[in-house]
């Protein structure tokens, strides 16, 4: 059984890609300062698997913690590298706290997996590489835009960070998924994402409005040139995101792939507007969600969605949940989570 460090595994896609690796087969060991998530996630995790994965709290800034954890933990295959902070308007407010966090912890990470010859890294990117998209679906081989937001920033420099140690490093073998907008929550509804604040994104934002916690949603924008002038986006499972991750993961352990660093989109190739998301969860849930249509938020794009072609034909893997198994998840978890069931 291989065992498999999945850093910021406490987190949202983090815990549900510890349940796809234990499904199948693999040994999970987690690491996470807790910054951003509880370490009641292995409650879920336990809850769904039957196993509660090892897990040690540290914070990978912390380069000798991070040496003396795979000093201790030597049989390690491989990592999947989630932990970062992640709120793009934050990190306009606090650039530094964001670099240091995002662009130390993955330089820590490459330094100590080439220490301990651990060869193999998959890296959490994001569809915000590819900013104002020229033409759709993104395919990989279209152009990395300059960043909108220093969090963006971090996912591009880190991507080049892996890039160019796999080009001098041919032992070192690393794939960078670029999630589109991972939404939704794992069916038994032990697991999910939960924001601490007011939420951005839009899915926590719907499900706790409609929990009564925020009065409406407010949806940024009607005049974009789109069916129905609202923003549109490529909504993806988070549960097969997940998986995704253990089809790279596959990948990687066979070592058997032309080049020692790939980029893939996680996606369906499939694009939402704001308001199909709101239709979509009131069919779901059975509620009428409050919103109200107000000027377009500063720095959204009008519309993404990934080509996936590379993803099912080299991972063998294709997204199959649809909007609404998204959006019933989504409220689903929220509502087991604050007990309103
Ligand atoms: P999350 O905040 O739920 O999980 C990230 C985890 O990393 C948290 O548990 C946090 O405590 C931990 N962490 C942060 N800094 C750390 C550090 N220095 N040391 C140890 N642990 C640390 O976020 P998520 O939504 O699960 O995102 C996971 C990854 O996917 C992130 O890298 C994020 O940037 C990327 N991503 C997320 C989305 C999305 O919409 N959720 C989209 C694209 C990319
Ligand atoms: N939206 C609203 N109201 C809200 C929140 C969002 O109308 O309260 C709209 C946005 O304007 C956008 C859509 O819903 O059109 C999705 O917004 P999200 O904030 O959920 O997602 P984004 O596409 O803006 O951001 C996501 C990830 C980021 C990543 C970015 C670019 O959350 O990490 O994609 O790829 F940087």
């Amino acid at each position: 059984m291989a065992k498999i460090l999945i850093t910021g595994g406490t987190g949202y896609i983090g815990s549900h890609t510890v349940v796809s690796l234990i499904e199948q087969g693999y040994e999970a060991i987690i690491i996470d300062n807790l910054c951003n998530s509880s370490i009641e996630s292995l409650d879920g995790v336990e809850a769904i698997t039957g196993i509660r994965p090892l897990f040690e709290q540290i914070d990978m800034q912390n380069r000798a913690s991070l040496d003396d954890f795979f000093y201790r933990h030597a049989d390690i295959k491989a990592v999947i590298h989630f932990a970062a902070l992640k709120a793009v308007g934050e990190s306009v407010e606090k650039p530094v706290e964001y670099y240091r966090n995002n662009l130390g912890s993955l330089l820590n990470l490459v330094a100590s997996m080439q220490k301990f010859s651990v060869g193999n890294l998959i890296f959490s990117s994001s569809a915000t590489v590819y900013g104002e998209p020229d033409s759709l679906p993104i395919m990989e081989f279209h152009p990395v835009k300059p960043a909108m937001s220093p969090y963006g920033n971090t996912k591009k420099i880190c991507e080049d960070i892996i890039s160019d140690t796999a080009r001098v490093n041919k032992e070192f073998h690393a794939i960078s998924l670029r999630y589109f907008n991972p939404i939704g929550a794992h069916e038994s509804g032990f697991i999910g994402e939960l924001p601490q604040g007011v939420p951005n994104n839009l899915m926590p934002f719907i499900t706790q409005t409609a929990a009564g916690i925020r009065k409406e949603l407010k949806v940024f924008g009607d005049d974009y040139d789109t069916p129905d002038g609202t923003a549109v986006r490529d909504y993806i499972h988070v549960v097969d995101l997940a998986n995704a991750h253990v089809k790279a993961l596959d990948r990687l352990m066979k070592e058997n792939q032309d080049d020692n660093y790939e980029v893939f989109n996680l996606g369906t190739g499939n694009g939402f507007s704001v308001l199909e998301v709101i239709k979509s969860f009131e069919k779901t849930s059975g509620l009428k969600l409050p919103y109200q249509i107000v000027d377009r938020r500063s720095g959204d794009v009008e519309a993404t969605y990934a080509s996936t072609t590379l993803a099912n034909e080299k991972l063998n893997w294709k997204a199959e949940r649809t909007l609404d198994e998204m959006t019933y998840s989504s409220w689903n978890w929220e509502k087991k989570a604050r007990k309103m069931d």
